[in-house]
């Protein structure tokens, strides 16, 4: 069956093995390769000596050249406040309102102030600021404002945050809880007028029957006309946005329970210059005042 090649002096040794008649070569590795490999080898251990790189119980060995990624980090980080420090104290010297008409300020608080919406604010305002329907998370691109739209209200809003109980200068309203204080009726009847204002369907009796409860136990924060009052931060009822929702079942729910909108304070976590950058950019997004 085999017919063996029959094997020449100066022929290549095989190995012995032999596959259906083909027989394996034993070639010697060519010298280029091996010297590569060996490389290879002696640089692997130099790195490992070199650098951090063998697991221990915590951490890893540190490496004889002391190299590390988080030194690395932080000296980036010392480098750009370096280079930040003039702008941002320029910032903090600015008049807020002189911020958007300074070419260079204005440049730097879109990217500096995008950069901190994106790292402490988005997770409530959502990454593109338009806020979380149904969850008391407003739209700040919008220019219906609780507080007020101004740099001025924008900042001292993100300064001190609202009905949080870290800082004493916070906004603070709170509506009351209706449900304790208004029978069913009536609060059935107000909630119909609050459909009727913002431009909803409507049970026409029942609105007529609220808007005397309204004007008695509402008016004083949204106003006469609902139209809402940014000094106690009561929404505006006539719009058709919404922070809890407007449908018969929300309304209802905000005026049985009435709803506690929490945003932290910011002084104590950004620098001044942060807070002055992230109230510019969230005042240029677009319903700005
Ligand atoms: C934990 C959630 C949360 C975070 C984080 C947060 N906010 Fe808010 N923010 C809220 C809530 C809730 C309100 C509305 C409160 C209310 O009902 O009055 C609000 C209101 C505001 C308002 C007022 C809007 C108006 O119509 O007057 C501004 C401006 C604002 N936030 C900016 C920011 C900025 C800038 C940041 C990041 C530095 C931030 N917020 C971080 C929850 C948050
Ligand atoms: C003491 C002031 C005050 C009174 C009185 C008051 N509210 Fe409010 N109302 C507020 C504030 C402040 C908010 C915003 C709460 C928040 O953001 O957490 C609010 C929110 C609401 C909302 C939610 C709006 C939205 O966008 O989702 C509705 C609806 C509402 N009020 C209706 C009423 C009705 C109806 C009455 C009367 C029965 C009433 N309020 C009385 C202060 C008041």
């Amino acid at each position: 069956m085999t017919d063996k090649p029959t094997k020449k002096p100066g022929d290549v040794e095989t190995t012995g093995h032999s596959w259906d008649g083909i027989e394996e070569f034993n070639n010697p590795l060519p010298r280029w390769w091996l010297w590569t490999f060996y490389a290879t080898i002696f640089w692997g251990v130099l790195y490992t000596i070199a650098y951090p790189a063998w697991p221990l119980i915590s951490g890893a060995t540190p490496g004889v050249l002391g190299y590390s990624t988080r030194a690395e980090v932080a000296e980036d980080i010392t480098r750009f406040e370096e280079l930040n420090a003039p702008i941002e104290a320029k910032l903090e010297a600015a008049d807020l309102t002189a911020i958007s008409a300074d070419a260079e300020l204005a440049n730097y608080t879109q990217n500096a102030g995008a950069a901190v919406f994106k790292t402490w604010c988005a997770q409530c305002h959502g990454a593109g600021a338009a806020g979380v329907q149904g969850q008391g998370y407003p739209n700040l691109l919008d220019d219906d404002w609780l507080w007020g739209g101004s740099i001025e209200d924008i900042h001292l809003t993100i300064s001190h945050g609202i009905r949080n109980e870290e800082d004493p200068d916070a906004r603070y309203s709170e509506m009351p809880a209706f449900g304790e204080i208004l029978a069913e009726e009536e609060i059935a009847g107000v909630v119909q007028y609050v459909r009727q204002i913002s431009g909803q369907e409507a049970d026409a009796a029942l609105a007529t029957a609220g808007e005397t409860v309204f004007l008695d136990n509402c008016a004083a924060c949204h106003a006469e006309d609902g139209t809402g009052d940014r000094f106690q931060g009561a929404p505006n009822l006539t719009d058709a946005i919404w922070l809890y929702g407007g449908s018969v079942d929300d309304i209802t729910y905000t005026v049985e329970n009435a709803r506690f909108g929490v945003m932290p304070s910011w002084t104590s976590r950004l620098s001044e210059a942060e807070i002055r950058a992230v109230a510019a950019y969230v005042h240029g997004l677009g319903g700005g005042e």
